[in-house]
């Protein structure tokens, strides 16, 4: 699949992987609607995409919100006519033992980002993808496919994705279009130090030494594209993450003890 001409609405586009992804996107002459919060940070992706052939618009969007997913939908429409790929890339994290948490709203604030906020976009997506027979994209994690301490409502978030998405690949098969699902391990991006605290607030600080065993941005979209050209059903970027579903299998005690290392904090 080529993206030139294409209409690609890509939510968490203000920063990290979705900022990257867009230009790259761009870079490839597709027609672009950006959606996140931060409307400042959206202009700039926005700007960084506007070099190029595809005519791209930014849509201030809070994907926990159903109204705000179709109110980015149909503005996606009115500006292209059309949609051939949704990336569900809008995402949060937390990082707190179960037992240290504070605040229990976090468990539904990160659901409402990762996991509903995908479910409204697919939603009010879905019948434009279905005329162009077009591509669904959701960006999740490794934390999508096993258990990892410190993480119980993200690794939660990840693994309902999982199972909307490969529920959807099964019931939109015959119509055309194709669910691609990718987990990244860990990237070089701001997501640890954003991510809420056992009080419910971002941390401000990543608890992990961030300069060690990240995948660059570059790399992380560079793959992303590489998996949407081909409508992969899974993109799984690291060896562990690829792996890992086998290990469990065969030796789920020893997986538990290697993610719980592999965390670094
Ligand atoms: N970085 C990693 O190590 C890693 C690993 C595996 C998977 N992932 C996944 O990759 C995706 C992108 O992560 P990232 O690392 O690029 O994180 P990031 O740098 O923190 O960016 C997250 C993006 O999501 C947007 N977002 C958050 N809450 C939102 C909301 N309520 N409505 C709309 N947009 C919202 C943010 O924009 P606003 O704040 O402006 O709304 C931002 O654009 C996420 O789904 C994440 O789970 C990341």
């Amino acid at each position: 699949m080529s993206f030139a001409n294409k209409t690609i609405v890509l939510t968490g586009a203000s920063a990290g992987i979705g900022r990257r992804l867009a230009i790259s996107l761009a870079q490839q002459d597709a027609n672009l609607v950006l959606a996140a919060r931060n409307q400042q940070a959206l202009e700039q992706t926005l700007t960084a995409c506007t070099n190029y052939p595809g005519k791209v618009i930014a849509v201030a969007t809070d994907v926990t919100q159903a109204e705000a997913c179709q109110q980015l939908i149909t503005q996606a429409i009115a500006a292209f006519g059309q949609i051939d790929v949704l990336i569900n890339n809008a995402g949060i994290g937390m990082l707190t033992r179960f037992d240290e948490v504070r605040d229990i709203s976090i468990f539904e604030q990160v659901m409402r980002v990762n996991y509903l906020g995908a479910v409204y976009c697919s939603h009010y997506a879905l019948p434009y993808l279905k005329a162009s027979r077009g591509l669904l994209v959701a960006i999740s994690s490794i934390c999508g496919k096993t258990g990892v301490p410190t993480r119980t409502g993200y690794v939660a978030s990840k693994h309902a994705m999982q199972g909307l998405f490969d529920t959807l690949r099964i019931e939109l098969h015959s119509t055309g279009v194709d669910v691609v699902v990718i987990s990244p391990g860990f990237v070089a991006t701001d997501i640890r130090q954003r991510a809420l605290g056992a009080d419910g607030k971002p941390l401000g600080k990543s608890p992990r030494d961030e300069t060690q065993g990240n995948m660059s941005v570059d790399e992380c979209v560079r793959q992303i594209i590489w998996a949407m050209e081909r409508r992969k059903r899974e993109h799984i970027m690291t060896l562990k993450g690829k792996v890992l579903p086998w290990a469990k299998l065969i030796v789920p005690g020893l997986v538990d003890r290697i993610t719980a290392a592999s965390i670094g904090n």
